[in-house]
Formats: C-alpha cells, structure tokens, sequence
C-alpha cells in the first residue's frame, strides 16, 4: 500500500509569493518520504519556504539541505563550516583576534546562486543561528511572475537569447560599493564565465522564468555591448518592481529554503551596523545545466 500523501499546514508569507510552512520538525521529518515529498511540493509551489522554530545541528541542517539534492560546497572555501565544507557560515561575528568567523555579507547584490557555473544551485537552504531585532532581511524577486507580465513582444525577442555569466563580474560590482573582492586569481580560474539562456524553462514544473541577475549576468550572447548593457538594463528594471518582491524578515532558529529557477534575491547585510549580530548556515543544492 503507497504512503498517504501528507498535507502541511502552509501559509502565505507577505508579498504574492513564498510561504510558511509550520508544524513540522525538520530533524526528524527529513526521514519520512511523504513528509520530504510535501516539503519539495511546497518549494516548487511557493519557490521560497519557511519553516521557523527549528533545533538543528550542522548534521541536520546537511541531512535536511540533501532531501532537495547533492551538495556542494561554496568556492569560497574560507568560510566553510570546521565539521564539513558542505555548510558556509554566514555571520559577522569577529573572534578575540579580530578575524572574521564568517562571511559577513553573502551577497547585498541580487542574484540568483551559482548561476555563474554551467550547473547553478538548484535551491539554497540558510539556518538563522542568532539575527538581530532588527535589519540583515533577505529580499527575494519573483522570476516567474516577472516573466509572465513582460510584454508578449519583448517575451518573444528573449525566448532564444542566451547570456553570459561570470563571477568576476560580482567582484566588479562590489568595487563599486567599496567591498574587496573575495576570490583570488587561483579561485577565480576555477569560475570561468558559463552561458545560459535568458529565459530558463524551470526542470521540474517546466514554468518559465527569467534567468539573469545583475551580479552574474554581464551580456546577451551576440548583442552590441550597449545594446545587450541596455536590454539588461530594461528587464532588472522590471523585475526589480515593487509587485515582485518579497523581504523576509528572520527570526532566530528559521530555515528558508528557496528555489534557485524561480527566484533571485539579495542580502541587506551590507547595512547591518556591526553591533547587530547575525549568523547563519548555509548549503548550496546543485542542480541541472539549463540546457
Ligand atoms: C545569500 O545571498 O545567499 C545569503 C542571503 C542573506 O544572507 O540574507
């Protein structure tokens, strides 16, 4: 006799898209079927899920990261968890020698993860260990619903484009912010720049949505470099309205799970004054080339 399916109880977060998922330890759920195929239900509905309240270590943040997929850990290494590479930390927090005990901001940038590798992360999962009162929120944007609302003629002209992304390009952009650049010539020729198409079809639910991100996304494949810089200009321009984002505000012990083909996002912890603590794991799930 098949499992019965499982139905969580499932609520809308604020904006028109992502949920809250509650009434459910994750510690133990990971090891139930039906419980992980409700979760991988909800995260391709809603394409960013919360579930608050949870008590994880780093084996379970890993064991619950690896029921949406293999891992792998970030390219950049110095961060990585001591007990497995499989988990960056995020904090900015410093030690009684002034060194950094994690990556203080992963990206105040919009992005989507990994899209600079020919196989992006399919999601990301961040455990909140300690956030502050107030800020380090993470802002997500609707890829899909952005997509479905550009006019059908701008629709049809990037159906067949295909863009180029590079990492070196996101050291580009945090210069112009006054951040240093976090890879170094060894770690940046591991990264060369990858093509993707600018419209990706999602590879479970086949949705369409658009696939650059101003971080990553440094031209469209065969476009005079002020045309390709203008046409990417004109759709993060409309991505980034209002209607299509959603801010995530943490709580202490909050996994969010989001789904890298539907979404990008941005941390605000560039702005976090030092005295507000944040720290966070994170996994990164690989996924498929996009074509
Ligand atoms: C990320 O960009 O992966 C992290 C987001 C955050 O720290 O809010």
């Amino acid at each position: 006799m098949s499992a019965k399916p499982i139905r969580l109880k499932i609520e809308p977060l604020d904006g028109s898209f992502g949920a809250q998922v509650t009434g459910i330890d994750l510690a133990h759920a990971r090891q139930k079927a039906e419980m992980v195929a409700a979760l991988e239900a909800a995260f391709l509905e809603h394409h960013v899920v919360a579930i608050r309240g949870q008590e994880l270590e780093v084996d379970d943040v890993v064991a619950v990261s690896r029921c949406f997929g293999p891992l792998e850990p970030h390219v950049l290494d110095r961060f990585h968890h001591p007990d497995t590479p499989l988990v960056l930390v995020l904090s900015n927090r410093v030690d009684a020698n002034g060194r950094a005990m994690g990556l203080k901001d992963a990206g105040s940038f919009w992005h989507s993860d990994v899209s600079f590798k020919k196989c992006p992360a399919r999601a990301t999962l961040l455990y909140a260990l300690e956030v502050p009162d107030e800020g380090g929120d993470t802002l997500f944007c609707d890829m899909m619903a952005a997509y479905d609302a550009l006019p059908e003629k701008l629709k049809h002209a990037l159906d067949n484009a295909i863009a180029v992304h590079d990492y070196a390009n996101r050291d580009r952009v945090a210069h112009r912010t006054g951040t240093k650049p976090r890879l170094d010539s060894e770690n940046l020729r591991s990264v060369p720049p990858v093509r993707h198409p600018v419209v990706r079809r999602h590879p479970v639910t086949g949705r369409k949505a658009l696939y650059v991100n101003p971080t990553y996304t440094v031209c469209v494949q065969g476009m005079e470099a002020s045309q390709s810089e203008s046409l990417l200009g004109e759709i993060f321009d409309h991505c980034l309205k209002g209607q299509f984002q959603m801010r995530y505000r943490w709580r202490p012990k909050d996994v969010v799970i989001w789904d890298n083909a539907a979404v990008m996002h941005a941390a605000t912890t560039q702005n976090l004054e030092p005295s507000k603590y944040r720290t966070l794991w994170r996994t990164i799930i690989v996924g498929e080339p996009t074509y």
